[in-house]
């Protein structure tokens, strides 16, 4: 069976522990395929008020996250091994690499990630230079700390491990799996308020749905996100055009796919 472990190193580990009663991760935790231990950084200050923070040298606002807790914290988790690639050390911060599905998915091979979370100004470089393999970021905006971001990746790994899902299907249909958004879901009743679901997702023909939500989510990613698409070679436009110019036009609206790709040299 596969499993994964993260240890989260963290000033707040009540965030962490609070997030992680969420019914999916609990689950996982409770069966044995997900593993969280999250370790307090206060216990490893070496001051008599238990300080783990001080003013930046040269100047500059804000504290930063002293080396010697942090690097105490990490080594009574962590037999340092810098740059084995089954153990990664990671370091939260808005200068990291940015998180996505792919990374998720790939990391979920790991055996074990230890996820650091900063505070404040964020931590000294000794820090980084002498423990960490990698630095993400879960966005271009600055967060108060990197305990959001270690649920972020905890939860986006954890949804490829086998068993994390209930149903293990879902995360291959879920939005970014293939690149592509979801296309749009609808459930019961077929009819609503005006909008009737689209007659080939009730056909019961399995090629057909398949095809037209494989269509319908290239369309919703040209939409909502076109930068998605701009790399990607083995999209067949001249058949896209055909099946979106085919589509009627309350079905358009309701799919929020209006004037897409109306103009013919698209
Ligand atoms: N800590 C502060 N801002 C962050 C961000 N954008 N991503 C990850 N960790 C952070």
């Amino acid at each position: 069976m596969k499993k994964i472990k993260f240890q989260v190193v963290t000033l707040f580990p009540e965030l962490i522990q609070s997030y992680l009663k969420d019914a999916l991760l609990s689950k996982a935790i409770t069966s044995g395929v997900l593993c969280v231990d999250v370790t307090d950084l206060r216990p490893f200050s070496d001051t008599k008020y238990k300080s783990v923070d001080d003013t930046v040298f040269g100047g500059g606002d804000g504290m930063l996250f002293k080396y010697k807790p942090l690097a105490s914290a990490l080594n009574s988790v962590h037999i340092f091994k810098k740059g084995n690639s089954d153990k990664k050390v990671v370091y939260l911060s808005p200068q990291g690499k940015p998180w996505n599905s792919s990374l998720a998915k790939e990391w979920s091979k790991s055996e074990e990630i230890i996820l650091v979370c900063g505070r404040y100004a964020g931590v000294d470089q000794r820090f980084i230079h002498h423990f960490v393999d990698e630095e993400v970021s879960i966005g271009d905006y600055v967060l108060s700390g990197g305990e959001l971001g270690a649920l972020v990746m905890i939860e986006s790994i954890s949804r490829f491990i086998p068993g994390v899902l209930g149903d293990q299907a879902s995360a291959a249909i879920d939005s970014f799996e293939d690149g592509l958004l979801e296309a749009p879901q609808f459930t019961k009743p077929q009819s609503e308020d005006g909008f009737t679901v689209p007659a080939v997702l009730v056909s019961g023909n399995h090629q057909k749905i398949s095809e037209w939500q494989k269509k319908c989510a290239i369309l919703t990613t040209l939409k909502k996100r076109p930068d998605l698409l701009a790399r990607r070679k083995d999209i067949n436009w001249p058949e896209l055009q055909d099946f979106y110019k085919k589509m009627n036009p309350e079905e358009k609206t309701l799919l929020g796919l209006d004037g897409l790709l109306d103009t013919e040299n698209k």
